[in-house]
């Protein structure tokens, strides 16, 4: 289906949280960076699964326990289709995109990273694929080394090509920047770190969202991404490695699931995922995130890609039109994401005042302080939109905007 196919008026009354009023205002929810709203068809599965199905998985020989695991199971499928995954046991459920990198760094990081390598980390990235990375080098005696970005957000790819070296054991970069929206080269940055003879790792948190994502075309050794930010419920996520990639690494947090045989002499792993996936997961994530990949297909990601692009220009040229604004990340591939400041207006009293108007912003560091200190900036104020946003709600950003431009003025 295309963008100007689908009834987006439709669509958004699909999400019972934007049809509210906030301090007397109309609900102008611009923080989908943050955390997605979700459709009511996603809040339907998951009360369907607590009053039909609910049973722990992979335990039971009862009935309801065996409708808990194939809905489980059914779901992994589904998400190896979403992402083009060759196979579903490639997809390991986790916490969120920050479990997922954690757990990778806990698993091939301390069995791949020694004294001395490096791992390139864009500048670009949020904290979740940078910490755990400098975590792991302090304990190794390896090196983070960051790859330079210009001041419109896009990464220097031949800053990137001549930092390449024998040493590098792992280059880390997000798909989509939360902070600035950039769309990063991902397949043209795996070839490249390939051809050094390094592993990449892709934090999917803002692209599985927001764009078709085949991970066999980009070519990555990791891709990771969040349910929360794309329609689904908080607290479920999806790492995904080659079966072979994950076959050939130690488990992680050890427990019930994970194990194929356990005595006190010897203890024996499953084969991924269960290998990865110790205690009893979060199964109602998984059944929201099945029922949201659902949604997202029916719509189409090529359709909502598009509406998307087109929302985010309506987006740009309205915080443009207010007197005193300015753009901060101006990639030309962008996706999502508006960041701007105000001149003499600290970017805290933006969103609280725009709150005011019943308009949510993001304003801070967005967990990515090395994007802000290398722009010279402490904070800026995010509009980050999804599909389901409006051209009328730009303008209301517009007006909620000049308001701030106005107490600031006196
Ligand atoms: N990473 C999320 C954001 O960008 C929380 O707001």
């Amino acid at each position: 289906m295309t963008a100007a196919a689908v009834d987006w008026a439709r669509v958004r009354a699909d999400f019972p949280a934007l049809d509210q009023k906030v301090r007397g205002k109309p609900l102008v929810y611009l923080d989908s960076a943050a955390t997605s709203q979700k459709p009511r068809v996603v809040i339907d599965a998951v009360r369907h699964y607590y009053e039909r199905d609910n049973a722990n998985i992979h335990r039971g020989v009862h009935w309801l326990s065996e409708q808990a695991t194939k809905a489980y199971e059914d779901v992994r499928k589904k998400v190896a289709r979403f992402i083009n995954a060759a196979d579903p046991r490639e997809c390991v459920f986790v916490r969120g995109a920050t479990e997922g990198i954690n757990l990778i760094a806990q698993t091939w990081g301390r069995t791949r990273i020694g004294a001395g390598d490096e791992i390139l980390v864009s500048t670009l990235e949020h904290h979740s694929n940078l910490v755990p990375w400098q975590m792991l080098a302090a304990e190794k005696g390896a090196r983070v080394r960051p790859i330079p970005m210009n001041d419109a957000g896009e990464l220097d790819l031949d800053a990137y090509a001549a930092m390449l070296s024998g040493k590098t054991r792992l280059v880390c970069v997000n798909h989509v920047s939360n902070a600035l929206g950039t769309v990063n080269p991902v397949a043209r940055m795996a070839e490249m770190a390939h051809g050094a003879g390094a592993t990449i790792l892709v934090d999917g948190a803002q692209a599985v969202p927001h764009m078709p994502v085949d991970v066999r075309a980009i070519g990555a050794d990791f891709y990771v991404f969040s349910g929360h930010k794309m329609c689904a419920p908080t607290g479920i996520g999806v790492a995904w490695a080659p079966l072979a990639t994950w076959e050939s690494l130690p488990p992680w947090q050890g427990g019930g699931d994970m194990i194929a045989s356990v005595s006190f002499e010897k203890t024996t792993y499953a084969p991924a995922p269960a290998r990865f996936e110790a205690g009893t997961p979060n199964i109602e994530g998984v059944v929201g995130l099945g029922a949201a990949i659902d949604y997202l297909t029916a719509l189409g990601m090529p359709a909502v890609a598009a509406r998307e692009a087109e929302l985010l220009k309506v987006f740009e040229a309205a915080v443009r039109g207010v007197p005193g604004t300015r753009l901060v990340g101006t990639a030309r591939e962008k996706a999502g994401v508006v960041s701007f400041v105000m001149e003499g207006v600290h970017p805290h009293d933006i969103g609280t005042i725009t709150d005011r108007e019943g308009v949510a912003l993001r304003t801070g560091h967005h967990c990515a302080e090395p994007v802000m200190r290398r722009l010279g900036l402490a904070a800026t104020a995010r509009a980050s939109v999804a599909f389901y946003n409006t051209p009328q709600e730009a303008a209301a950003l517009a007006a909620a905007l000049g308001a701030v431009r106005e107490i600031f003025r006196t």
